[in-house]
C-alpha cells in the first residue's frame, strides 16, 4: 500500500484534533496523564486503574479518549492492556480508580447495556458476530435496543458494505475474515451509535482488505461518528489517526497526534519497526 493514501482524509474540523496539551508526542511521565482537549473529549476513560475480578491491576492510571470528529487509535505490544482499556471504557471492568465520561456525563457506574442505550457502540476483538446466524440476522440482533423501524439503517449499512447485501442470507460464519469484520462493524452501527469503539477491526485480514476496511472506517467517521480503535497495524492506523495512544503494560507511554507519533524516533524504534 502507499503510505500517503490516508494523509488527506478531509477531516472536517482539524481544530478538534489538536487542542490543549495534545500537541506533542512526548513520553507520558511517570504518574502523568494523557491530557484531554479543553472542554473535555466526547468519550474518555480517564486515569483508569483496575483489572479483572479480584486479580491484579492491568490498567494503571490509563487514559484513552476520542473527541467529536476524530479517529483515535490505541497501539502497543501484545498484552499491553489495549483490549482491557476498551472493555473498561465500555463498562466491562470494575475500575478501582478513574472514571469514564460520555459527552461530559460520568457513566462510570453504568452497565454496558446502559452505555449502548446512551450511544456507545463496541466491536470487541473476539466473538464479535453470531456465526450460525445469517448476516441479516446479525444486523437485526445489533438493533436489539431499538423499537423504531430499523430498515433504513440496514440499508445504510448495506450501502457502506455492499458485499453484505449480496450475502445477507448466508451464515456469517461462512464469510471471509474481512467480511466478518464488516458484519461486526455493521452490527454495532445498527444501534445508531454516537461513538464507535473497535478492537482490532483488521485482525487477520490481508493488506488489501485492511486498506478497504480503513476506508470504510474513515467513511463512518465522516458521517460524524467519532471512532476509538485498537489496531495492531500501528503504522497504517496512525496514518488515519487524529490522536494516538501508545500503551505499555497498562500505562500511557506516548500520546500525540497520529503524525507526531509516526515522526517520533522512540515510538518508531520501539513500536513501528524502525
Ligand atoms: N478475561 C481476563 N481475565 C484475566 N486477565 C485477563 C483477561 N483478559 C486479559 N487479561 C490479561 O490482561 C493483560 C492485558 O491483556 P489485553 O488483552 O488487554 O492486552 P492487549 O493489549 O489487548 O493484547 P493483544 O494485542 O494481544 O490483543 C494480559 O496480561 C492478559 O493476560
Ligand atoms: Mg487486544
Amino acid at each position: 500500500m502507499s503510505g500517503a493514501r490516508y494523509d488527506d482524509r478531509g477531516n472536517r474540523d482539524l481544530s478538534l484534533g489538536n487542542a490543549a496539551g495534545m500537541g506533542t508526542a512526548t513520553p507520558v511521565k511517570e504518574g502523568g496523564k494523557a491530557r484531554p482537549s479543553a472542554g473535555g473529549p466526547f468519550l474518555i476513560g480517564e486515569a483508569m486503574t483496575g483489572g479483572y475480578g479480584a486479580g491484579p491491576d492491568i490498567l494503571h492510571d490509563c487514559t484513552i479518549a476520542v473527541d467529536r470528529g476524530e479517529i483515535a487509535v490505541i497501539v502497543g505490544p501484545n498484552g499491553a492492556g489495549k483490549s482491557t482499556g476498551m472493555k473498561a471504557v465500555f463498562g466491562m471492568l470494575n475500575l478501582r480508580k478513574g472514571h469514564v465520561k460520555l459527552d461530559g456525563e460520568d457513566i462510570t457506574d453504568l452497565s454496558p447495556q446502559a452505555r449502548v442505550t446512551r450511544g456507545m457502540g463496541f466491536v470487541p476483538q473476539t466473538s464479535n458476530i453470531f456465526t450460525s446466524m445469517t448476516v441479516q440476522e446479525n444486523l437485526e440482533m445489533g438493533a436489539f435496543i431499538r423499537t423504531d423501524d430499523i430498515r433504513p439503517t440496514m440499508e445504510q449499512i448495506y450501502d457502506l458494505f455492499p458485499i453484505l447485501r449480496d450475502k445477507r442470507n448466508q451464515a456469517a460464519g461462512e464469510l471471509s475474515g474481512g467480511q466478518r469484520q464488516q458484519v461486526a462493524v455493521g452490527r454495532a452501527l445498527m444501534t445508531q451509535p454516537k461513538v464507535l469503539m473497535l478492537d482490532e477491526p483488521t485482525a487477520g485480514v490481508s493488506p488489501i482488505v485492511m486498506d478497504e476496511l480503513f476506508d470504510r472506517i474513515i467513511e463512518v467517521a465522516r458521517t460524524g461518528i467519532p471512532i476509538l480503535m485498537v489496531e495492531q497495524n500501528a503504522r497504517q492506523a496512525l496514518e488515519i489517526a487524529d490522536k494516538g495512544y501508545v500503551l505499555v503494560q497498562g500505562r500511557n507511554a506516548y500520546t500525540g497526534t497520529g503524525k507526531e507519533l509516526l515522526a517520533d524516533p522512540e515510538v518508531r524504534k520501539s513500536f513501528l519497526g524502525g
